[in-house]
């Protein structure tokens, strides 16, 4: 058994004198206590107790070049000494939105934010100014950032969250104001006749259609084939903004991300987390037309911490590795990944558990069910979420570190040798699992 005292004790003095004892309730999850790390080096973490794992949180999807990764590190040290923030332009700003721009489908012009929520808000404000319409279409089981207006219908009990042909929006949290969920319109995924009942149901309303084009969260499933073009028409013929919140998966399942690898393409998106290697960066891109409402009508974007000198600095430093011959790392990413996800169902049937590995390879999912792979959040939420947690507990146990909600991230630096590693860690975990 690992010993957990260390991290342990510093959560109870932690809890002292920091709310809950963490920065971020997604961190409660952990067993058997929000466990405290001490570093990080490329597919490792190493706790204060002295335990290492294999990572496959990466803080939940940022650490795509594995943590501390070099180059990276030395580019943002390299800019220390520069300054922080100024409240003013700085030229690695200049760089990064043109090499983005040059880069990201649809990309005619970005904005830098500091986190994915925060992007998300400009983007469904930009909307609603531009086409002057109130409401948000968003879809069950896909989370877009913790704010009032965004937290809506993440996860809702199935109980509160009406029939699955027409859900009703659902808070996702105490203290926020009923009169939020009237901006909000909430429709099952993956299924366009839904999609025209609810534009119908809301004709002349919408301002914009937002999702992750993979439903990473709720359990990492593709769209069903047609289904990303199918959307883009159906807000043509409404008047709608379609945006497509990439914060997972920009710069993870392709070096452009899911637009490029569906071919599709949004009027606006959203990218965060893998885009500066794990330094603190989230932006906009799209339409020159619809981002120009930010001068032309004033709408309003701030944030005081926005292309900061680090941030930019990381981000170039992280391209320059991503770009690599165009992308050459992705491929060696998915090819892991495919690996990994063929290992992990090899062992499931042979030891006799019904473990559904599906998703994207730089990005997956385990799940507890006999039935066919999901497609919506209903779907999803039927599999057994206790033997997955159960599951991961094991995982832990044998040095495998997998996200709560059973999403597998994978980085650059989770090479041949970690990834034979985890399928024996996992055989281990299975097969103590099949024998309780
Ligand atoms: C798809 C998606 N959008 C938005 C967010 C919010 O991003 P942040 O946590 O940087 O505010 C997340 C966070 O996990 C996300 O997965």
């Amino acid at each position: 058994m690992r010993s957990y005292a260390k991290s342990i004790a510093l959560y109870e003095k932690t809890r002292k004198h920091l709310a809950g004892g963490v920065s971020s309730n997604v961190r409660y999850a952990s067993v058997p206590v929000p466990l405290f790390f001490a570093r990080g080096e490329g597919a490792r973490l190493y706790d204060v107790d002295g335990n290492v794992h294999i990572d496959y949180v990466l803080g939940n999807g940022p650490a795509i070049l594995g943590h501390a990764p070099k180059k990276v590190i030395d580019a943002v040290a390299a800019s220390l000494a520069e300054g922080q923030l100024f409240a003013a332009q700085h030229p690695r700003e200049t760089e990064l939105a043109e090499r983005l721009c040059g880069l990201l489908p649809g990309a005619e012009v970005v904005r830098f934010s500091t986190s994915g929520t925060e992007a998300v808000l400009m983007a469904m404000r930009l909307a609603r100014a531009f086409t002057g319409r109130d409401k948000i279409l968003k879809f069950e089981g896909h989370y877009h950032g913790w704010s009032d207006q965004a937290y809506i219908s993440a996860r809702p009990p199935l109980n509160e969250a009406g029939p699955a042909n027409a859900p009703v929006p659902v808070a996702g949290s105490p203290g926020m104001p009923a009169s939020v969920l009237g901006d909000v319109a909430v429709c099952g995924w993956n299924d366009l006749e839904l999609l025209e009942q609810a534009l119908e149901r809301h004709r002349g309303e919408i301002a914009a259609v937002i999702m992750e084009p993979v439903m990473v969260n709720g359990g990492v499933m593709p769209p069903l084939p047609g289904y990303l073009e199918g959307v883009k028409e159906l807000c043509r013929k409404h008047g709608a903004l379609f945006i497509l919140d990439e914060v997972i998966t920009g710069f993870r399942v392709g070096l452009r991300g899911a637009q490029a690898k569906f071919g599709v393409t949004a009027d606006l998106s959203i990218y965060a987390k893998a885009v500066a290697a794990g330094f603190p960066l989230a932006m906009v891109a799209g339409r020159r037309d619809v981002m120009d409402t930010l001068l032309d009508k004033g709408v309003m974007h701030g944030g005081t911490y926005n292309g900061n000198v680090q941030s930019m600095a990381a981000a170039l430093a992280a391209l320059d590795l991503l770009e690599a011959e165009d992308g050459a790392v992705y491929r060696d990413l998915e090819a892991r990944g495919r690996e990994l996800m063929q290992g992990l169902a090899a062992l499931a049937a042979k030891h006799k558990l019904p473990i559904l590995v599906h998703g994207m390879p730089a990005i997956f999912q385990t799940f507890f069910t006999s039935a066919p792979a999901p497609r919506n959040y209903r779907e999803s939420a039927a599999c057994d979420r206790d033997r997955m947690l159960t599951l991961h507990a094991a995982l832990q146990e044998e040095g495998v570190r997998v996200q709560q909600a059973g999403k597998w991230f994978l980085s650059t630096t989770h090479d041949k040798p970690v990834i034979e590693e985890t399928l024996v860690a996992a055989d281990r975990a299975m097969a103590k699992m099949a024998s309780a």
